[in-house]
């Protein structure tokens, strides 16, 4: 820590290059985030950064990051050898020209062909996941001739066009941005999506585990029932693996536990290796067939940018390695018991653990759970955000690359959180004379 920094530490006031930053963001970039920070004592600028933490501009803050940005950070922040690979890409490549024939993007397009089963064989390359999640729509819209777009109640797909259609309503309604032929289904509920589902429907989009709706894990056999579903009706599959892929539940994609093949798989977040945004959209290769008659019908400028292709392409050789999926898998096991551990010492307020891999949700007792162990975590150094679509679940996504030995310090400092939470749960219940017995 610098001087000038240790100083405004001593004082105990943010220093004014903190304070600036908070003003400016404050006034030009989100007043309501800047207003919910401070409401919350929560005004941590991020600054420096490094495999699972992140500081504080002003150093005297340290978080654990459980969050990872949905993913983004599955190798950790600033991965040094992403990093080298991103500098020496720029030596040579820029974004390049969407319209050309490119050496990158078309690496990676192989590469991610051999590491899909079945004929999963063509990507097309966007920027952010709801870009991604669009042009999967499309693509099955275009190929089946139909138009109906089933998904789950509560799911999340993006604040794109036809992503938010397929997502939770309350992200749509006050913009007015309503979509016809989108139907939502409760999620894991067979009978429903059969109902739903008829020879109208375009495609099913699901989640293999829906983080903002808790990270709920689904009944067993519920993907593979759905998928025989759409190959009896000639409904797109299409798997948002956005979050739950390159990793993150201990197999390269979530589907393969469930030993099914989608039509379309959907990345992004972890595949930029937290440096270069990129998204894909893999498609088995007869629905490449809707570009055949002008494959410049669909064009996104910055998408598979070159560097960006250079990063992914070893995002996906890291996640694809056998012993970092063991590494993944080990970490696993250490938090499932160790969190089985803090349930049995804080029974009343941490219900359980929802799990695949380190697609991780904690189970609280109610609504305002989320929300306060969000807070409290921050205060013990984790930084941890609860499910938005079901505030009685905090999510729970370390870095795949987090040391085996520093599960006891991510545990530990969720203990202490877990104690003040229930303690700050008391008081929000006396204070609106409804005492608990938490
Ligand atoms: C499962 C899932 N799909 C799609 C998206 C949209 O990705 P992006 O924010 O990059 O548009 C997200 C983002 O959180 C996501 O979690």
């Amino acid at each position: 820590m610098d001087r000038k920094k240790m100083s405004s530490h001593l004082n105990d006031a943010p220093s004014a290059e903190k304070q600036n930053a908070i003003k400016n963001f404050g006034d030009h970039v989100s007043s309501g985030k800047a207003a919910f920070f401070k409401k919350y004592q929560m005004e941590m600028v991020m600054d420096r950064r490094e495999g699972p933490y992140l500081w504080d501009l002003d150093g005297t803050k340290r978080l654990f990051n459980l969050h990872c940005n949905g993913g983004v950070f599955n190798l950790g922040h600033r991965n040094r050898e992403l990093i080298d690979l991103l500098k020496n890409a720029l030596d040579r490549y820029d974004i390049g020209n969407s319209h050309l024939i490119s050496k990158p993007r078309a690496d990676l397009g192989r590469d991610l062909s051999e590491r899909m089963p079945g004929d999963l064989d063509y990507t097309i390359f966007g920027v952010g996941g709801g870009e991604a999640i669009d042009l999967a729509i499309k693509v099955a819209r275009g190929y089946t001739g139909r138009t109906g777009i089933v998904s789950a109640r509560g799911g999340y797909h993006g604040h794109t066009g036809l992503a938010m259609a397929a997502g939770d309503e309350k992200y749509r309604s006050p913009f007015g941005a309503s979509h016809p032929d989108f139907f939502q289904v409760p999620f894991g509920d067979m009978a429903s999506l059969s109902a739903t589902a008829d020879q109208t429907t375009a495609a099913v989009i699901l989640e293999p585990i829906p983080a903002t709706l808790g990270m709920v894990i689904p009944p067993e056999n519920y993907l593979k029932r759905v998928r025989d579903l759409c190959f009896e009706k000639k409904i797109v599959l299409i798997m948002d693996e956005v979050q739950t892929g390159l990793g993150r539940t201990g197999k390269l994609w979530a589907f393969e536990h469930d030993n099914i093949i989608p039509d379309i798989v959907v990345l992004g977040k972890g595949l930029s290796g937290g440096l270069y945004p990129i998204s894909a959209t893999v498609i088995r290769k007869p629905l490449e067939s809707v570009f055949h008659e002008d494959p410049f019908i669909h064009v996104s400028t910055f998408g598979g940018a070159e560097v960006g292709c250079i990063v992914a392409q070893h995002v996906l050789e890291t996640a694809s390695s056998p012993d970092f999926l063991a590494h993944v898998n080990r970490l696993a096991h250490c938090f499932s018991d160790q969190i089985e551990m803090l349930r049995e010492k804080h029974p009343t307020f941490l219900l359980g653990l929802r799990q695949l891999g380190l697609m991780m949700g904690i189970e609280l007792k109610d609504e305002l759970c989320g929300p306060l162990l969000s807070k409290t975590a921050y205060d013990n150094g984790l930084l941890m955000v609860y499910a938005n679509n079901d505030s009685r679940v905090c999510q729970l996504l370390p870095p795949l690359t987090m040391a085996l030995e520093q599960v006891d310090e991510v545990i530990d400092r969720l203990d202490k959180a877990l104690s003040s939470a229930r303690e700050l749960r008391r008081f929000f219940k006396g204070s609106r004379k409804n005492r608990s017995t938490c």
